[in-house]
């Protein structure tokens, strides 16, 4: 593959699934607007595939997400205001979640069918490139961002690619799982992948996070792959069809520390770090949490 087939510039963003385990507040605000101190969990996503060179964003929402397309979209009243009372600082933040008009696509998925029915919902956008995947859900924290490490890495291996983490071997049936061909360190190849093993059956401890390189050949598997685990659509038997055909596929260990904000613990933690690594929560935050622990300490 040449090194112009390897750019990514494209990014779908599937935001389209009902997110029950924040009811009742996903009743009326789409997950991806709850917010991380003070940023909604859609701008670390997006943030993130800025830094790795991504231009087009595309999000397959559903019914209910109105609040994100709005988030994206300049707010003339709310500017007009800051210009007038002098609040430069804001409006300056505020540039960062305006998108060039044509920048960002939308398109529904109709039916919650599963992430790889979401992606594969926005096929016509793709074109011929290779494209990348990031679930917002999972924030990850990373001296470098996580998609632009993943698309270094892949200038070198082509094929397709999936953000790896190590888990403990009990939790590894929550997640995606990889069956190991090499293990290179950072690089993984991969010749199998299990959506939501049981415990038992789990090829390895390796699980796939919610980033993903991916070319244009995923997408034609999707519509040949039927309902898999839960009988939702899913990715990884798309992406593990690619190894049937006898392509590559790899998995790579990011560096940084993983959030997961589809689960309420992993939102609570990742609000607690984010805070504590603000310069202007730090302190107060943090002696609210030394206090709160040794009272917790005492009263055992
Ligand atoms: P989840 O499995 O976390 O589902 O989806 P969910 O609906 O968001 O949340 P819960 O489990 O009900 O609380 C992982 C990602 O895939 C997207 C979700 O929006 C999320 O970003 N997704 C999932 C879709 O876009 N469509 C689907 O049909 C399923």
């Amino acid at each position: 593959m040449s090194d112009m087939r390897r750019k990514v510039t494209k990014a779908i963003f599937p935001v389209a699934g009902l997110g029950t385990r924040f009811l009742p507040a996903t009743k009326s605000i789409p997950k991806e607007i709850m917010t991380l101190v003070d940023r909604p969990l859609i701008q670390y996503a997006i943030d993130e595939a800025r830094a790795a060179g991504i231009r087009e964003f595309i999000f397959v929402t559903s019914r209910g997400k109105g609040a994100l397309e709005d988030y994206f979209d300049i707010n003339p009243l709310l500017e007009a205001s800051l210009r007038k009372s002098g609040k430069d600082a804001l409006l300056e933040m505020l540039k960062s979640t305006n998108m060039e008009s044509g920048a960002i696509a939308y398109i529904r998925q109709n039916k919650a069918l599963g992430l790889g029915h979401a992606v594969w919902c926005a096929r016509r956008l793709i074109g011929n490139e290779p494209f990348a995947v990031i679930l917002p859900d999972d924030v990850i924290d990373g001296e470098k961002p996580v998609l632009q490490q993943m698309v270094e890495a892949y200038q070198e291996t082509g094929g397709a690619m999936v953000a790896a983490m190590d888990v403990a071997p009990e939790k590894a049936s929550a997640y995606g799982v990889l069956d190991i061909e090499e293990d290179m360190g950072d690089l993984v190849k991969v010749k199998g992948m299990v959506e939501k093993p049981k415990a038992e059956e789990a090829p390895s401890n390796l699980a796939v996070i919610g980033r993903y390189i991916l070319t244009p050949r995923v997408l034609a598997n999707i519509s040949k792959v039927k309902g898999g685990v839960g009988g939702e659509i899913q990715l990884t038997d798309a992406i593990a069809e690619e190894i049937k055909q006898g392509r590559d596929v790899y998995g790579y260990r990011f560096r940084g520390q993983r959030f997961d904000c589809g689960s309420k613990a992993g939102f609570l933690q990742a609000t607690v770090a984010f805070a504590l690594a603000r310069d202007d929560l730090r302190d107060e935050f943090a002696c609210y949490l030394e206090e709160l622990m040794s009272v917790r300490k005492a009263v055992e």
